[in-house]
């Protein structure tokens, strides 16, 4: 045992509880859980959800707690150690190594939204967001300009600032991990933590005395919470609630584990867990849907709230709520909030998921602390390149989807099976109750046994196949369009209902909007490179554009012409609502031009080489205790065989 005596452990057992917390609270509670009840029949997506956390997230909460803290006993903070601890079978430590690869690649793309936050934080400080200095803000386009995602430059002149936060962010990351368990991530915790739950407070007050817009908080209240039962039946519904469970609880990146394998022999790990899940559902119910969706709900109207909700998490948390924020005094200050509150939450997660990475470098690798915190942060700035510089082709979201989606379920699947099947539910049982402050009801043995890994098969059954149904796995080009002269713009531009009446353009184009997006995309596949458009439009009266001239690649031209453009616009009800001002002016915005920019990204290289990182991040974590524990095994064999005599002893590796 005199690894245990070399490695770190918490300062307190409060710190440890606020550490686990801050590993579990994250965007998740904040952003994504409002954006998936709201799309998935608002208080009826309740009922999966807490059927999903008895049935999986709570016993695997338990099962990381207890592998985690029996794998510390022989000095393995990371689940390759771990289950070769478990199960005495050379694939173990292999199997393991899922439990450091997800992790890196989820914080990967998890710390750049992170650093969206600090960056917004700042824009937030600094009032850059407001309309002023003779230019009006769109925050969607403000967005899609921040991290590249398109090419025009109202706000931007490039993605230097989103660079910039992103490095700032890593390093953030790396400097906690290089100051340890209990002076990095504990005081971190114990910092951020109350900031936390003070920034909740301040902005639940602030979201109630907002006073009057187009709806009321309970509107949006209301919305998140009247249940509409016939989701139920929907299996999508009850697939999101599971996702939303592994990803908020953190479960199955192999982090908890690592907590635990800090602690003592002796100490509580049942309670700790419950403590863990119930700290996380507590912001995440009570502070997850009291603040952005009411906030748009008032905001925006009651009847907004499903589209802004559709939209996703980025959409609420970083275009909605900013727009609500700047429209009330104060901006300066509660979007600063806003957004360190976001960042908070992320940045004590991001750390707890990372520290496997490291405690696999340090224990099993046996590198000092520095030079851990080194190469994962080499790892971590190489890594999260790609994910920079391929944002606009869709690299982040194939990250989500394999390793913050799939890749939990998996390996949540492949844990449940090893601690109830393999190291045996009787030993895990003991081993979860020794030195516990609170008996687990019997009733969660047969569920830890038969129901949690069943359920999780299923579930990523469904994924899989879901993904392979809707050609999830092919990755098609992306097509949008933007106004690169927004910026001059004091009204907005959206999309709505059609515009137009189907009728065929001239020449008998009677093509629907779908089709255009997907004509263009075959231009692209056939190319093999992105294709861009330029058209000079002007907006008509009844707010729509009407295209003067277009130019474009010559391969676009064979399947767009200006006319198809303006009808592929009006199918898709792109039109401009003037400001108030505007409206009152007697010209109104009529007749003013408008240069619209049509880019068409060829996402298939870039999502390839994504893949190849993710296979290539596996591939080396599979050598590197491929090698150590080769390595190992000629040691003990060499000892054993010095102490024997030349005979030696077999010793298994
Ligand atoms: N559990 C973390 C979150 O909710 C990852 O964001």
């Amino acid at each position: 045992m005199a690894e245990l005596e070399q490695r770190e452990s918490w300062g307190s057992r409060w710190g440890l509880i606020l550490a686990a917390a801050g590993n579990a609270v994250g965007i998740g509670n904040l952003l994504r859980f409002p954006a998936q009840a709201a799309q998935n029949g608002g208080g009826a997506f309740m009922i999966p959800y807490v059927v999903s956390l008895l049935l999986f997230g709570l016993p695997m909460m338990w099962i990381a707690w207890t592998i985690g803290r029996f794998g510390g006993r022989f000095g393995h903070g990371s689940t390759p150690g771990m289950f070769d601890r478990m199960w005495r079978h050379p694939a173990a430590k292999y199997l393991g190594v899922i439990g450091i690869a997800l992790p890196l690649l989820f914080c990967l793309y998890y710390t750049y939204i992170e650093s969206w936050c600090l960056g917004y934080a700042w824009f937030s400080l600094s009032g850059d967001y407001l309309s002023t200095a003779g230019r009006a803000v769109h925050l969607r386009t403000y967005l899609d300009e921040f991290l590249g995602n398109t090419t025009t430059t109202s706000y931007f002149p490039g993605f230097n600032a989103a660079i910039t936060f992103a490095v700032i962010t890593v390093l953030l990351n790396v400097w906690i991990l290089y100051r340890g368990v209990a002076k990095g991530i504990e005081l971190l915790a114990k910092i951020a933590m109350p900031a936390l739950f003070l920034f909740c407070l301040v902005l639940v007050v602030r979201m109630f005395t907002l006073g009057e817009g187009r709806g009321s908080i309970w509107d949006g209240l209301q919305f998140l919470w009247t249940p509409d039962f016939g989701m139920l039946s929907t299996p999508k519904v009850w697939v999101a609630a599971a996702g939303q469970i592994f990803f908020t609880l953190s479960v199955g990146f192999g982090s908890l584990e690592c907590y635990a394998s800090y602690l003592r022999d002796n100490d509580d790990v049942a309670l700790s867990g419950l403590t863990t899940v119930a700290a996380n559902e507590f912001v995440e119910v009570i502070f997850g849907s009291l603040i952005a969706i009411p906030a748009c709900a008032l905001f925006f109207g009651a009847d907004q709230v499903p589209e802004i909700a559709a939209s996703g998490s980025f959409s609420i948390g970083m275009v909605a709520m900013p727009e609500v924020l700047r429209s009330f005094p104060g901006l300066e200050f509660f979007g600063t909030i806003w957004f360190l509150l976001l960042f908070f939450a992320a940045f004590t997660s991001s750390v707890g998921v990372a520290q496997p990475v490291m405690a696999f470098f340090e224990d099993e690798a046996k590198l000092p602390r520095p030079a851990a915190a080194m190469i994962v942060g080499l790892m971590w700035i190489l890594g999260t390149i790609p994910i920079l510089f391929f944002y606009r082709y869709g690299a982040l979201d194939e990250l989500d989807f394999w390793a913050g989606t799939l890749g939990l379920v998996v390996f949540a699947l492949i844990e449940s099976v090893l601690f109830a099947w393999i190291f045996g539910l009787r030993r895990g049982w003991d081993e979860l109750h020794l030195g516990a402050l609170i008996r687990v009801p019997r009733v969660f043995r047969l569920v830890m046994k038969y129901v949690t890994p069943a359920l999780l098969a299923v579930i990523f059954c469904w994924w899989f196949v879901d993904a392979i149904a809707q050609d999830l796995l092919v990755p098609r080009p992306r097509v949008s369009y933007a106004v690169a002269d927004v910026a001059s713009f004091r009204g907005h531009f959206a999309r709505g209902p059609a515009l137009a009446p189907a009728e065929p353009a001239p020449g008998g184009d009677a093509r629907s909007a779908d089709q255009y997006r997907t004509a263009v995309a075959a231009q692209v596949e056939a190319v093999e490179h992105d294709l861009f458009g330029w058209a000079e439009a002007e907006i008509a009266a009844d707010g729509r554009l009407r295209i003067r001239s277009f130019s474009a690649d010559p391969t676009l031209l064979q399947v767009l012409d200006a006319a198809a453009l303006e009808r592929w616009l009006a199918l898709e009800g792109f039109h401009y609502e003037p400001s108030d001002a505007e409206r009152q002016a007697p010209a109104g915005a009529a007749s003013r031009p408008v240069r619209l920019q049509l880019e068409a990204w060829n996402r298939a290289p870039y999502i390839w080489l994504v893949r190849i990182v993710m296979l290539g991040v596996i591939f080396a974590f599979l050598i590197i205790p491929h090698a150590i524990w080769k390595r190992r095994a000629r040691l003990r064999r060499e000892e054993i065989g010095a102490a024997a005599g030349p005979a030696g002893a077999e010793v298994p590796s």
